[in-house]
């Protein structure tokens, strides 16, 4: 039986496939490693220091060719993959990290044809992930309430799909006050949290999920994880907070160099997850108050003092880079969309473009 979200174009899976064509995002693997991302364009040239690859050399070819820059060097082309591309798209806001990404797709099980929440949306990295898995047969409704993030977001959404996904609605306003407008009490399967005060939102949420329904909150700091768990615990409607984070360490791989690599990133964040109770059942955990003085002495509540983003120790981001983010990722999208109807009007000739235009040259600069 074929899966219906297989054969639907909204999933990008037509643009994952075949030859390499306009509007293509490509990274280019240089001889030492280094990444390079290009938009494929008729004509274009990719330039470096020491020359430029041709556009025209890839166009046509298959994903995986090794093209040669005009210095002789080979780069291996390759289509992102989603965690490459998360990496790589343009940025209003920080992004929740592919191994983040994955662990919450799992925990707060997100399914296909699951109705799911998400705030904020930033960059829109996670929404990625979560319309992979909730697929056109789902629904992902998600909050953000810096309209211009909102637009950085849908611009990513659609270079990395190929066009709107049908699955996703984006709701530019705070989560607290859009949520209770936007769904029917009870009517949602899994909520996903990314933002610097989840707490604040924790009643409108209870409101909207299903009873058994999972949250899960992706936090950067400890202050912002403890002040999660101890509102879910008062709040009572809640499954006892389940809190972790997760360490990647890759491994260098050479011959018998065979150890982890030297550097890592220590730390992204932290993740949080509860359910929600049925309403009226009193939970068979202790339903207490944060213990007195769990906060210290120097703990300011929220309605107090200003949880922000330099507070929690993250970069703010100028106004002015948000706005030429959002006309890159237009740009991108744009150029995605356009290059959908091309074909190679002679792949003959595409195909011997790849071959080096002076071979004699390579050896020379390998010998250099
Ligand atoms: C770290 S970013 C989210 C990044 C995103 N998950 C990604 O992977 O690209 C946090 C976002 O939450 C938004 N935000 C914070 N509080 C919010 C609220 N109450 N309602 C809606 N959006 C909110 C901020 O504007 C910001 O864009």
């Amino acid at each position: 039986m074929t899966d219906p979200d297989d054969a639907h174009p909204a999933t990008g899976a037509d643009l994952r496939r075949g030859p390499f064509r306009p509007g293509d995002r490509v990274q280019l693997t240089d001889p030492k490693g280094r990444l390079h991302t290009i938009t494929l364009e008729p004509g274009a040239t990719f330039h470096t220091h020491r020359g430029h690859v041709r556009h025209d050399d890839l166009l046509g070819a298959p994903d995986g060719s090794v093209v040669r820059h005009s210095s002789g060097a080979d780069y291996l082309a390759l289509r992102p993959l989603l965690s490459d591309y998360v990496l790589s798209m343009p940025r209003g806001a920080q992004v929740v990290y592919p191994k983040d990404a994955g662990q919450i797709v799992t925990y707060a099980d997100i399914y296909p044809g699951a109705t799911v929440v998400e705030a904020g949306v930033g960059s829109g990295a996670l929404s990625l992930s979560l319309l992979r898995a909730v697929g056109v047969s789902g629904r992902l409704l998600s909050f953000e309430r810096r309209e211009d993030f909102a637009e950085i977001a849908r611009a990513n959404a659609r270079a990395f799909f190929g066009r709107d996904h049908p699955a996703w609605s984006v709701t530019v306003g705070d989560l607290v006050e859009t949520l209770p407008r936007s769904v029917a009490p009870g009517s949602v399967d899994r909520v996903v949290l990314d933002m610097l005060a989840p707490w604040e939102c924790l009643d409108v949420v209870h409101e909207a999920l299903a009873p058994g329904g999972v949250l899960i909150c992706y936090v950067a700091t400890a202050t912002q994880l403890s002040r999660v768990a101890e509102t879910a615990r008062t709040h009572g409607g809640w499954t006892e907070p389940q809190a972790w984070e997760s360490l990647v360490r890759g491994w260098h791989l050479e011959g018998l160099a065979v150890r982890p690599q030297h550097r890592m990133h220590g730390h992204t964040g932290f993740l949080l997850t509860v359910r929600r109770l049925a309403a009226g059942t009193a939970a068979p955990l202790l339903k207490r108050r944060p213990a007195k003085g769990a906060y210290g002495e120097d703990y300011v509540p929220h309605d107090e003092g200003e949880w922000s983003a330099e507070e929690l120790g993250e970069r703010a981001v100028s106004a002015k880079r948000v706005r030429r983010t959002a006309r890159d990722a237009r740009a991108t999208a744009d150029a995605r969309e356009a290059g959908d109807n091309w074909e190679p009007e002679d792949p003959g000739a595409t195909a011997d473009a790849r071959e080096p235009e002076d071979p004699g040259a390579t050896g020379d600069e390998g010998n250099s």
